[in-house]
């Protein structure tokens, strides 16, 4: 089994993905798209900005490597009625059987970073997109303060074994000059290239930072390891109080809510 398929189909994002609907939404917003509008949303999950795009009137296709995922994803469009919008399987390392200059828009947001070869997946995703069209991503930040899921992800990390030799950092991705460099091989000129701060917000009005850790700990693959190797090394508190205070930390929701701000990196590659 492909490990970076395996780390996604192991827990469930959907629970996650709950937090993130509103900035979701807020993001598409933000892309100022008019219709009509064909658009890959690469690592999509379960949707959180392909619905709100396909509600727009965009036609969507979105492509995530886990099938859990792509199937609770074809769930909700069929829910809402959006016979535009298809999930699929698919490998943002290689987007085989999707042709050259398919998409008016390729978007990505906390995706495509975490699949293993980012020079390939630059490549991939201005091979698939229009001469004219764009690409967006968004990204984590590495080491700042501001960037929770980074943060979240770094503690993380500290509990569990070494990666394999050759291992990426998805957190690369959220380094400029990693991005320039990676489209940069696929063609892109830097002037092409904008890169700016921005924030998404893990939003729910009825559940604490406690029980936002809690469904990271149960559903999101990277802390679902490192709590099995914290159980392994007797260090589950320590894990658990590390997770707890930067959820606290950071937590701006009133009455026992929760509103936590992760500050990423908005990419806009222009073909
Ligand atoms: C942090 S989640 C974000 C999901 C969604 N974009 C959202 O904002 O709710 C990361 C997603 O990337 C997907 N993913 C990871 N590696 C991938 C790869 N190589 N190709 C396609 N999708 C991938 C995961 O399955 C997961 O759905």
């Amino acid at each position: 089994m492909n490990p970076n398929k395996a780390l996604w189909e192991k827990g469930d994002f959907t629970e996650i993905a709950s937090f993130m609907r509103e900035s979701g939404e807020a993001f598409v917003i933000s892309l100022g798209i008019t219709t009509p509008l064909l658009v890959m949303d690469l690592g999509c999950g379960d949707g959180t900005t392909a619905v709100p795009l396909a509600l727009l009137g965009a036609e969507v296709v979105g492509i995530d490597i886990a099938r859990n995922l792509v199937d609770a994803g074809n769930k909700r469009a069929a829910q809402a009625g959006l016979n535009r919008l298809k999930f699929q399987e698919g490998d943002a390392c290689n987007l085989q059987g999707v042709s050259d200059h398919t998409f008016d828009l390729s978007l990505s947001v906390f995706g495509a970073m975490f699949a293993p070869k980012p020079f390939d997946v630059a490549k991939e995703m201005v091979r698939v997109t229009k001469p004219g069209g764009r690409i967006v991503m968004g990204n984590w930040i590495p080491n700042d303060p501001t960037s929770f899921v980074s943060q979240l992800l770094k503690i993380s990390s500290s509990f569990t074994p070494p990666p394999p030799e050759g291992f990426v950092s998805p957190m690369t991705w959220g380094v400029d000059a990693n991005i320039i460099e990676r489209f940069g091989q696929a063609g892109v000129p830097k002037e092409n290239i904008s890169m700016e701060k921005d924030t998404f917000h893990f939003r729910s009005p009825n559940k604490s930072p406690a029980d936002v850790v809690e469904s990271f700990r149960r559903f999101y693959g990277p802390t679902m390891n490192a709590f099995e190797a914290a159980q392994n090394s007797g260090k589950v508190e320590d894990l658990h109080a590390q997770l707890l205070e930067l959820a606290n930390s950071q937590n701006k929701g009133i009455d026992g809510g929760t509103s936590i701000p992760a500050t990423f990196l908005r990419v806009t590659v222009s073909l």
